[in-house]
């Protein structure tokens, strides 16, 4: 096989590197093409760009394969836990038993948040979203810890990854029992990493709340499905932050605010609101499958399609067997679980979705377990968030430790207007 690609451009010919992973993907290393040839590259949105090459995850969206440093989703799901998972992507293999300890302690010695970081959150309105809190309060924690700026920052990025591992969590749990006017509960030192949060949401001051083991693994499964996932655009914007040298919890932070959107982490909120909203209208899912094939509706079918799976998500199907699991041991039964179950199986069969690979991804099926738990529509990207922490600080890591790493800086075709002149206010139109 060549190891060069040729590319004819005006009469000449020039070759172009071929980079092969180690799971035999195939990229044309373009960077040297401007300078030898004057064009750039143009992929709008991405779709075909290697921004990067990465150790962390690998996906193959044909196949429907997902692991984690080479180790499969499903057995990671089946055998590990959200806090294993995190050391495993942020250090690059599973934890023996002291490092898992150390890890673990480390967690729990940073598990509250500056005492005065509790003052900022009497700022925000008691409907405010809790995304942008989290968000702001992220980077507001950057305040309290000086030595995330400069080069200490290497020197301390154990404590610094668990500062945010862990607080993230407590952040999250405040600004829910803000909103909701409750007082806010501290974390519990025997409490392990996912039943802490549930602790902090839901115990009041006189009454700890009762934890479930069921609840607490559903949880945990969910932060551990969503902990990584490579370049989506998310993790690809706390690549670019942290590219300038901007500190983690800044970099997080920003991530924070790209996973926020609708079409992206916000999808779980967006696919219970669309379940909700077939259940109130009396529709059996017939009627909102047309809309969604009907461009003009301005309606998709939230929780389907993916931009690198043309197949099925390997984490909907585990998601989807952890949530008839729950629900059954709970005896809860949710008319939400039944049209989405019903919407799925339509859609399946219809050309629309079958010509254009549109399958549930993660987020169909999710935010019936959070509903299932307690936990408001409001606050399911923040738990996406809580659980894609790790990914985001394995990748600001990689981009740490890479001596040749360069600020990431795309280019673009302009298309505006040309060989225009400034017109003095007096004489505009
Ligand atoms: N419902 C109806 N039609 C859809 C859907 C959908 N959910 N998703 C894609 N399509 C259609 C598009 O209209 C387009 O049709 P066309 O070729 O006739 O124009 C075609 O399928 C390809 O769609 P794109 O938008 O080009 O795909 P892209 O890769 O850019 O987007 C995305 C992927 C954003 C996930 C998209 O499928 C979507 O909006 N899904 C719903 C939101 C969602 O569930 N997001 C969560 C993603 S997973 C995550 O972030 C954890």
């Amino acid at each position: 096989m060549s190891n060069v690609a040729k590319l004819e451009l005006e009469g000449k010919v020039y070759e172009l590197p071929i980079v092969v992973g180690t799971e035999g993907e195939k990229a044309i290393d373009v960077s040297a093409l401007r300078s030898a040839t004057g064009h750039i590259t143009s992929d709008d949105g991405y779709g075909n760009t290697g921004s990067c090459n990465s150790a962390i995850t690998f996906i193959d969206g044909e196949k429907g394969i997902l692991r984690y440093r080479g180790i499969p989703i499903e057995e990671l799901a089946e055998q590990s836990t959200f806090v294993e998972a995190a050391y495993l992507l942020i250090y690059g293999h599973l934890p023996n038993s002291d490092e898992m300890k150390r890890f673990s302690d480390l967690l729990t010695k940073n598990e509250n948040i500056h005492e005065d970081m509790k003052h900022h959150f009497e700022g925000f309105p008691a409907n405010a979203h809790p995304m942008a809190i989290l968000s702001a309060m992220i980077n507001a924690s950057s305040c309290f810890y000086p030595g995330l700026m400069g080069p200490a920052n290497k020197a301390r990025f154990d404590i610094h990854a668990a500062r945010l591992i862990s607080q993230v969590r407590t952040i999250a749990a405040f600004s829910y029992r803000k909103s909701h006017g409750l007082p806010t509960i501290y974390p519990k030192r025997q409490y392990k990493y996912t039943a802490n949060f549930l602790h902090m949401m839901f115990s009041d001051i006189y009454e700890d709340y009762e934890l479930k083991p069921e609840v607490v693994k559903a949880l945990d499964l969910i932060f551990l499905l969503h902990a990584d996932h490579e370049q989506n655009c998310s993790t690809s914007t706390v690549r670019m932050v942290a590219s300038s040298q901007a500190n983690m919890f800044a970099s997080a932070a920003a991530g924070v605010c790209a996973l926020w959107g609708p079409l992206h982490g916000g999808a779980n909120q967006a696919v219970i609101e669309m379940l909700g909203q077939i259940h109130r209208s009396g529709d059996d899912g017939s009627r909102f499958i047309q809309a969604a094939k009907d461009k003009n509706s301005g309606q998709r079918l939230m929780g389907f399609g993916h931009r690198v799976y043309k197949n099925y998500d390997p984490r909907a199907r585990i998601i989807k067997k952890a949530c008839d699991e729950l629900l059954n041991s709970m005896h809860v039964t949710d008319p939400l679980l039944d049209i989405a179950k019903r919407l799925e199986e339509a859609a399946l069969k219809e050309s629309y979705f079958i010509e254009r690979k549109l399958y549930p991804n993660v987020d169909f099926y999710s935010g019936i377990i959070m509903r299932a738990i307690g936990i408001p529509t409001e606050m399911f990207t923040v738990i996406f968030a809580i659980g894609r922490m790790p990914g985001w600080i394995a990748n600001f890591k990689e981009i740490m430790d890479d001596p040749k790493a360069r600020i990431y800086r795309p280019r673009q075709v302009y298309v505006g207007p040309v060989g225009q002149r400034y017109t003095p206010i007096a004489q505009r139109k």
